[in-house]
């Protein structure tokens, strides 16, 4: 994906169950797709085969039911990915002294045999120490505030570490949190906000932002669609002024929204400066997006009632399966389209063309081998997906 840049995905879905666990799932789920296959691939080259996990924002670890926080969710990847062998270390920080306190506690539990530290600080004031200790070494940092992110120039600060050929990987997740609307309402206030809106002045890397919100809602009174759009455009020059930063980085965008004709819940900004980080967390989103549909299938399930667990899953499987079969098509339609241009080529230089808007980070290679093996039958090519991994570099000749 040679001209990758700011890819964005939407997780609508029509089946949603409103809680704190099912908004935090598809950020979990994304993360425990990715780190994997990142810290195994930039691990097999790295100074003592070390990678680094940095989570800005860490929370306590583990929800109070149980269920997996990113806290222990990177320990655990810690501790399965040592067997490769990978030496991640995991840097927490998180400044609530009783979250905190529960994260030590996780962490004691679940990390043994894994390096990390956790620091009660600010991330602000925190984050250029731990950039430097691990200035070596790929990184993967992950800021997830409730509120406000910190500043852009502090975002970008991760990214002040050497890029290009031989040098470690640097990728940032964020979670935008979409409560901007509240805030920009502030921006056709008379009264004195001056330090709130410079909040936000700061947090976005300047005052560009106060114009692409009122360029797309002009008044206090404009439509939800209007907000939406504002939002979404902010988040974009976001995104934007971070690859800028980043020197080339290449971004994805993940509105999380229960349902289509909902507001987003938070947007997850990711940005490499590597075209295959940007295609892994594509593969990430996929199946991130899976298992959130998953998700909120059961939670409806619960909530009405619907007959037994087993019936729901075989309900899920089969909408899978059709939205599996619908997406196979398209993408044999798009590639039979390429083809008949009557040149070779690979997936990754057609990223418009073959994904569009519609189907990059919802489609992943089980679903790109399927479309292929129904244009090789179909004769329309001459390439035969088996046994090849990578098929976003695979050449596609024409039959
Ligand atoms: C959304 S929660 C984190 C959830 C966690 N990352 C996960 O995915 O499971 C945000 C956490 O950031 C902490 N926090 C807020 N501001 C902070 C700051 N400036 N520095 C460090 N931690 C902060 C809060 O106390 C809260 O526990």
């Amino acid at each position: 994906m040679s001209d990758y840049r700011g890819a964005r995905v939407s997780s609508d879905t029509s089946n949603f169950h409103k809680s704190k666990q099912s908004a935090a799932v598809l950020k979990h789920a994304v993360i425990n797709s990715y780190v994997t296959p990142f810290a195994s691939k930039t691990g097999s080259t790295s100074k003592g085969n070390r990678v680094a996990f940095v989570d800005g924002y860490a929370g306590p670890g583990r929800y109070e039911d149980g269920t997996e926080g990113s806290g222990a969710m990177l320990l655990r990847k810690a501790k399965e990915l040592a067997t490769l062998p990978r030496k991640v270390e995991c840097h927490f920080v998180e400044n609530d002294p009783e979250t905190v306190a529960r994260l030590r506690d996780v962490a004691a539990a679940e990390g043994e045999g894994v390096t990390y530290t956790i620091t009660d600080e600010n991330i602000s004031a925190h984050l250029p120490k731990l950039l430097d200790e691990v200035k070596d070494i790929p990184l993967f940092v992950y800021l997830d505030p409730c509120g406000l992110p910190i500043p852009l120039n502090e975002v970008a600060l991760i990214f002040d570490r050497p890029s290009g050929y031989g040098t470690p990987a640097t990728e940032v997740l964020i979670n935008l949190t979409a409560g901007l609307r509240r805030f920009a309402g502030m921006l056709y206030s008379d009264k004195a906000v001056a330090n709130s809106l410079k909040r936000l002045d700061e947090a976005f890397g300047g005052e560009w932002w106060r114009d692409v919100w009122r360029e797309k809602c002009p008044t206090k009174e404009g439509s939800e669609d209007q907000k939406m759009a504002a939002e979404l455009a902010v988040v974009e020059g976001y995104a934007e002024r971070l690859r800028q930063r980043a020197g080339g980085a290449g971004t994805w965008i993940i509105d999380v929204k229960p349902r289509a004709n909902l507001k987003p819940i938070y947007y997850l900004v990711f940005a490499s400066r590597h075209v295959d980080g940007l295609v892994t967390f594509g593969e990430a989103t996929s199946i991130g997006l899976e298992r959130w549909r998953k998700h909120n299938a059961e939670q409806v399930a619960e909530d009405t009632l619907f007959g037994d667990a087993a019936d729901w899953e075989a309900v899920w499987k089969l909408e899978e399966n059709k939205l599996k079969n619908e997406w196979v098509d398209t993408l044999a339609g798009r590639l039979t389209s390429e083809l008949a241009k009557g040149h070779a080529f690979r997936i990754i230089d057609r990223d418009d063309e073959i994904l569009g808007d519609d189907l990059a980070g919802v489609v992943r290679t089980m679903h790109f081998r399927a479309a292929i093996n129904k244009v090789l039958a179909a004769n329309k090519t001459t390439t035969n997906p088996k046994g090849v991994s990578d098929l976003y570099r695979l050449i596609l000749m024409p039959a």
